[in-house]
């Protein structure tokens, strides 16, 4: 009988497929052998193959170029990097290996601009596109940047803002602004909060734009909260914002750029299908079209890439402590973390990640509820992206099952803080670097151990306790 765990994902998915392979019954991740890893740095444990972030900017540099050259577009392609899916040291030094540029989203933003300035990672020709809502100490140290020479765009999220960069900005300055979006038809609002409404960009800029000395008006952002999928939504938003570039570029030579935003989708689930270059073909000839239907130059594509920049980097590793029956069909394995502050998008918002085994392949599956360490309700995990149920092998009493959840290198930390206080005290795993060396080899580095407990009871005040 074919009832291994093997058995079962080579019946429901091709595999081994990219990333992901089994050798001697313990999965292998982007070549990193997960048995030598959890042997050396034990569980729980977060893990960031830096090598992916390289290759999946490459892949899209390529694609992008791939689709411009074959419809003999005349913009160029720029990608950028959105630095709000990952704000750490070694994701910003890996992707700016890869000559690109980068988005910010807050006023501490900026401080990592200058420290990676300072520290030669980036030029003064690199763009650093502003989005967000701008607070006042944002929009200073945008200005601040805009008068050291750099090559800054804020985007105008609100009319209001400019009025923010005319005192403070002496040189000339690019801006963009933000088109708002409508929301997609199940959410509960209409229009995005974010930007200026698609009715009200030509009076603006008639009135305060064009005739300002000062600034010009270079791009035109648009981004779309549920991503870049080949679905009605999507296509309707790329045609209306194409309608506003086109009127807008009639009326201003300066606008040469259309950033299309984030929301390249990532590698949920092993049965993942998505057509990237499908995708991207399409999007290019759809704005190649529009503009030569209405007689405008075609623009430089931007693109901020958050979380296909970097989710697939990032993994964590939890051992199953124990198993529990709880009524006749709700099987728990009981993980030594918990899901809820490690990977908060899987309850905050039914996000959902590749989780295989690490080990015993061989064994026979069952079907499982996986369960966090915190109190919570909610801190569990049990359905996948392909299927609302989730299968493991079954635990024995030879060794302990190791899990893995997968791709989660995009946003999990900043939604659920990093180090910081956790949910029933229970901290933040290990933190390990990989990184590939010249000769294939895989070198390993603890960025940071397991959360103490000195960290948090000093944040709770206890430290302070006479
Ligand atoms: C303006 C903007 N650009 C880019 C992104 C990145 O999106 P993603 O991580 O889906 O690529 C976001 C995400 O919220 C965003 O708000």
């Amino acid at each position: 009988m074919k009832n291994t765990y093997l058995d079962l994902i080579q019946q429901t998915f091709y595999f081994p497929q990219e990333g992901f392979d089994v050798k001697n019954n313990w999965l292998h991740f982007n070549g990193i052998p997960l048995k030598q890893l959890i042997e050396e740095y034990g569980t729980p444990m977060r893990i960031t193959y830096l090598p992916k972030i390289s290759q999946q900017i490459q892949k899209a540099k390529k694609l992008f170029s791939n689709a411009m050259d074959e419809l003999d577009y005349k913009g160029k392609y720029y990608y950028c990097y959105c630095t709000k899916s990952s704000h750490f040291a070694h994701v910003l030094d890996e992707a700016l290996k890869n000559d690109i540029h980068l988005e910010t989203s807050s006023a501490y933003d900026i401080d990592i601009i200058e420290k990676l300035y300072l520290n030669k990672r980036i030029t003064k020709n690199t763009f650093i596109v502003c989005n967000g809502f701008k607070t006042n100490v944002y929009t200073q140290r945008i200005s601040k940047l805009a008068n050291l020479g750099f090559n800054i765009i804020p985007v105008l999220d609100n009319k209001e803002e400019l009025k923010e960069y005319e005192d403070r900005i002496i040189n000339d300055c690019q801006i963009g602004i933000r088109i708002a979006a409508e929301e997609q038809p199940e959410f509960q609002l209409y229009t995005s909060r974010l930007g200026i409404r698609y009715s009200e960009i030509r009076s603006f800029y008639e009135q305060y734009v064009q005739t300002n000395p000062k600034f010009k008006l270079r791009m035109l952002h648009f981004f779309i909260n549920s991503g870049i999928r080949d679905d009605i939504y999507y296509w309707n938003e790329l045609t209306k914002s194409l309608k506003v570039y086109c009127e807008m570029r009639k009326i201003c030579e300066d606008l040469t750029a259309l950033n299309i935003g984030g929301g390249f989708p990532v590698r949920n689930s092993l049965g993942f299908e998505y057509d990237y270059t499908y995708m991207v073909r399409e999007i290019i000839n759809k704005v190649q079209t529009t503009c030569e239907q209405e007689g405008v130059p075609c623009p430089d594509i931007f693109t901020e890439f958050g979380s296909f920049t970097v989710a697939e980097s990032g993994a964590h590793i939890f051992s199953v402590l124990a198993e529990k029956q709880q009524n006749d069909s709700e099987r728990w394995y009981m993980i030594d973390n918990s899901l809820m502050t490690t990977m908060p998008d899987a309850w905050g918002i039914n996000s959902r990640f590749i989780l295989l085994p690490v080990n015993k392949w061989s064994g026979e599956v069952q079907r499982v509820n996986v369960g966090g360490l915190s109190c919570d309700q909610m801190d569990y995990y049990n359905s996948e992206a392909h299927t609302n149920e989730v299968y493991l092998p079954r635990m024995d009493n030879t060794s302990p099952l190791y899990i893995g959840f997968f791709h989660t290198g995009a946003y999990q930390e900043s939604i659920s803080g990093y180090g910081g206080i956790k949910h029933c005290l229970i901290p933040s795993p290990k933190h390990i670097l990989i990184q590939k060396n010249g000769d294939g080899s895989l070198s390993y580095e603890e960025f940071a151990p397991q959360q103490t407990v000195d960290s948090m009871l000093e944040i709770l005040g206890y430290d302070k306790l006479e």
